[in-house]
């Protein structure tokens, strides 16, 4: 069988992970281009995915290629949208790295364009695909923690980027941290515990690092009755800082009959409460009563499963995608409404109205979108709910 060609548009960073992915792969498909304009990352590119691909300046290029049945976008978050409504016109399916676009609206359209189209839109969110992050679920799904009262998840690092990177852009990135990395957090919320149904947000500027936030903390309310706290710092050196440092990533889980938590770097572990669901004393052992233990957990990361997965479901093989752009379209509007409650001081309800998004006057990023009128196909009813 002829194997799947796929075309990666944008050559950066997070091509250290999607490479490799598509190696694990290769007996369905074959990375035969990428889009790259930054011609000093090209000889990186070649020795990720060998000498026989072909590199391009711009994204369009690739998404032309008879060759290319599918294209991965891993372009800079104001591209997502136009990205996407170029491949979903030349009727390729799209995978696209998170964040999905810089606010509902542009998600909108990007579903709306791949319905039309009647190709596939999945979302590279790989926390909801990592054997950890898939362990806890596993214990969350169990019952055995019983009601859940309590959530924390936080996101910690160290973010200096030159002072012309898109990532230092608010158009560029769709705000700041929030968006583009609290979202991994609320998408993994959104997985475990189910919607929101309230947040309210701080953000920290701190210019000389970007426009955006670089600090963000966000206080939740689940339909589920559950509070959540959810926090991002990429102000920070703790996860760094020796054998004492602390993590990267936490996520901790509170319920009336246990707890458990992942932590980077840790694992995934669970704490039984008495009186404590027999299965789960069975399950996890007596000793689960008194400290935590390790839940087991397989070794994979989530890149490498979500890709694995998404190239599966080409090919028309029974694949487990969970991150549709219907799905994860939910988890921009929470980061949106963080947003719309940092600048009212206000408690924002979900679901929010979706707006276009407006460029600063002072934006020296070019027309990043396309057009409206370029767009009015897409564009159906209001725009998505109220
Ligand atoms: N899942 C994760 O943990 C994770 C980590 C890092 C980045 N990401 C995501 O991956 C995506 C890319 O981030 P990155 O860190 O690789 O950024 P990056 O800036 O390193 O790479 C983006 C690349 O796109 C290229 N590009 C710009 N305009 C282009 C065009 N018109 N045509 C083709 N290429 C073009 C740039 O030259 C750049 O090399 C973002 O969505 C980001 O949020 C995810």
């Amino acid at each position: 069988m002829a194997k799947i060609g796929i075309g990666i548009l944008g050559g950066g960073g997070i091509l250290g992970a999607h490479a490799p992915s598509y190696q694990k792969v290769s007996r369905l498909c074959q990375v035969v281009a990428v889009a790259e304009p930054d011609t000093s990352r090209h000889e990186r590119i070649r020795q990720l995915l060998g000498p026989q691909v072909q590199l391009y300046q711009d994204y369009r290029e690739v998404i032309a290629l008879e060759a290319v049945a599918a294209v991965d976008i891993v372009l800079p978050h104001y591209l997502h949208l136009p990205a996407t409504v170029a491949a979903a016109r030349a009727g390729k399916p799209v995978l696209v790295e998170k964040v999905m676009g810089r606010n509902v609206y542009e998600c909108d359209r990007m579903i709306e364009a791949c319905a039309k189209a009647g190709v596939s839109l999945t979302v590279c969110h790989d926390r909801r695909y990592d054997s950890q992050w898939m362990a806890l679920k596993e214990v969350v799904d169990s019952g055995v923690l019983g009601e859940i009262f309590y959530w924390k998840l936080e996101h910690n690092q160290n973010v200096v980027f030159p002072p012309e990177s898109w990532v230092r852009s608010r158009d560029g990135l769709g705000g700041g941290a929030v968006m583009s990395c609290l979202t991994h957090q609320i998408d993994a919320l959104r997985w475990y515990g189910g919607e929101f149904e309230s947040v309210t947000c701080m953000t920290r500027v701190i210019p000389e690092r970007m426009e955006g936030e670089t600090i963000g903390v966000i206080a939740a309310r689940m339909q589920s009755g559950a509070l959540a706290n959810l926090s991002i710092n990429w102000f920070t050196r703790s996860h760094r800082a020796g054998p004492d440092a602390l993590w990267y990533e936490v996520v901790q889980v509170c319920g009336r009959q246990g707890e458990a938590y992942f932590m980077s770097g840790r694992g995934t572990f669970v704490l039984l409460h008495e009186p404590a669901d027999r299965r789960a004393v069975r399950k996890y052992g007596a000793e689960a009563l008194e400290r935590f233990v390790r839940v087991p957990a397989g070794t994979w990361g989530g890149h490498e499963r979500c890709i694995g997965e998404w190239v599966k479901s080409l090919g028309g093989k029974r694949a487990q995608l969970l991150t549709d752009g219907r799905e994860v379209r939910g988890t921009v509007e929470v980061a949106e409404a963080a947003y719309r409650s940092a600048e009212s001081g206000r408690t924002v309800k979900l679901p929010i109205k979706p707006r276009p998004w407006r460029n600063s006057s002072k934006s020296k990023l070019g027309p990043a979108q396309p057009k409206q009128s370029a767009l009015a196909d897409y564009v159906v009813g209001a725009g998505g709910r109220s």
